[in-house]
């Protein structure tokens, strides 16, 4: 298993081209399956959950081609719409094939996930959505099936709590319903927004993506179409908190900065200098006295989950006491145990944790447990004194396209150990 060697101490200067968005991507090769057509994507992260739902993709029988960064998926029949245990159980995003694999051909067979290091997350809204679009679903043997073998049909959808893969499976199950879906209470994320655009661009009738209602006119069909994802907010985000934990002059180029607001507003609260020196790009300066500032975590356009772990480890260098609240996940304060093995003054229980700073932190051996969790032992690590020594980084190599290569590029002392 891989590791990295990190030696902290220097200022971060310079610039890191953002990449495609893997939230974003992950929905978008499902969508693929909607249709016997071409459908090429651009901007695709090559990151391991990215490997992992195109083997699934393959698996179903959509034909994959990959050149750099660009996709190109065919699927004139589904051979097998089944998604196995094995895949599920290493990326819950091979739920996102649900929809529309019951949409294309009237039948799904998806492993249940399981458990999760980070919560339980179910998928229980995904399914309470398709039945009402007329599906039947059983569960047996950790598996559930849906059938619809005349065709679903469009449905009010109000989901009891927001979810973003659950409002993507959906709306990728009603594009090709009969009739009209309104889904209320739907995640406002611009990563749902990124693959309405993309189904509209196959021929969907979709409005109101972006917003907690989105309404679908299903069509009998959809054709191909090429489509560029969105730059991922949440890379972007880290290489942000890296600059900023650094004292240094980091730019994020080719990213959207009105994907970050609620980030940036924070980064200014607790002193950074952040500011926007062209249309898609986000630069802070570090250096001065950072203050402490209490952050809850919300759904979009709150201050996303998957940047809270990465936040803990900028408030360990601020000076006061910062109250972090998670409302996404039961269990996502495990980087917490492993930042205060670094010197941090953490104390947390259950949705809340209390960070004390700022406060020096050293070099350690400690363990990635999740892919945003080891992005923030990273960040620590570039702040600490001496060497930190990461194990298991194959959680990092899940979203991350070779982070270590675009820290060293702004001046990181970080490698990979084989
Ligand atoms: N939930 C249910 N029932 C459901 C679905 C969700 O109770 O049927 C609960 C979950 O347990 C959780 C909350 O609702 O407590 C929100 O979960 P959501 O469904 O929104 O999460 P997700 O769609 O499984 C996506 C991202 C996550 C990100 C969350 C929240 C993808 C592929 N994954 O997950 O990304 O944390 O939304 O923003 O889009 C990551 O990239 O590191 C990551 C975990």
């Amino acid at each position: 298993m891989d590791k990295f060697a990190i030696t902290g101490g220097t200022v971060l200067e310079g610039e890191i081209p953002a990449g495609g968005s893997k939230n974003s991507a992950l929905p978008a090769l499902a969508a693929a399956l909607l249709t016997a057509e071409p459908v090429t994507l651009r901007r695709i992260p090559r990151v391991r959950d990215i490997r992992t739902m195109q083997r699934l993709l393959v698996d179903i029988g959509c034909k994959v081609e990959a050149e750099g960064e660009t996709v190109r998926l065919e699927t004139p029949a589904i051979a097998c719409p089944e998604a196995p245990y094995e895949l599920v159980k290493t990326m819950r995003a091979s739920s996102l094939v649900l929809g529309p694999l019951v949409a294309r051909c009237g039948r799904a067979r998806v492993s249940l996930p399981g458990g999760c290091a980070i919560g339980a997350r179910p998928i229980n809204l995904h399914i309470f959505g398709l039945e009402q679009l007329g599906a039947r679903i059983e569960q047996s043997h950790g598996y559930i099936e849906a059938q619809a073998p005349e065709g679903l049909r469009g449905a009010p959808v109000h989901f009891d709590r927001i979810t973003v893969t659950g409002t993507e499976d959906l709306m990728m199950a009603a594009v090709l319903a009969k009739g009209e879906t309104v889904l209320r209470n739907a995640a406002r994320e611009p990563e749902v927004a990124d693959l309405a655009c993309l189904l509209v661009a196959m021929g969907a009738e979709i409005e109101g993506a972006g917003t907690s209602t989105i309404r679908i006119q299903g069509v009998e069909r959809l054709h191909g179409a090429v489509h560029e994802i969105i730059p991922d907010r949440i890379e972007t985000g880290t290489f942000l908190i890296a600059g900023a934990i650094t004292g240094g002059d980091v730019t994020v180029t080719g990213c959207a900065p009105e994907h970050l607001g609620a980030l940036v507003s924070k980064l200014q609260q607790a002193g950074v200098d952040v500011t926007q020196p062209g249309a898609g790009s986000l630069r802070v300066r570090g250096g001065g006295r950072l203050r402490s500032v209490d952050m809850t975590t919300e759904e979009y356009p709150g201050f996303a989950t998957d940047l809270q772990a990465q936040y803990m480890a900028l408030m360990t260098q601020a000076g006061g006491i910062a109250l972090i609240v998670e409302t996404i996940f039961e269990n996502r304060f495990m980087h917490a145990q492993e930042l205060a093995r670094m010197g941090a003054n953490i104390r947390w229980d259950g949705k809340q944790a209390i960070v004390a700073g700022p406060r020096e932190l050293t070099g350690a051996g400690v363990i990635a447990s999740d892919l945003r969790a080891s992005a923030s032992l990273v960040l620590a690590a570039l702040a600490a004194r001496g060497e930190t020594v990461i194990d298991r980084v194959y959680h990092i190599d899940r979203g991350y396209e070779k982070i270590e290569t675009k820290l060293a590029r702004v001046g990181a002392r970080i490698r990979r150990v084989e």
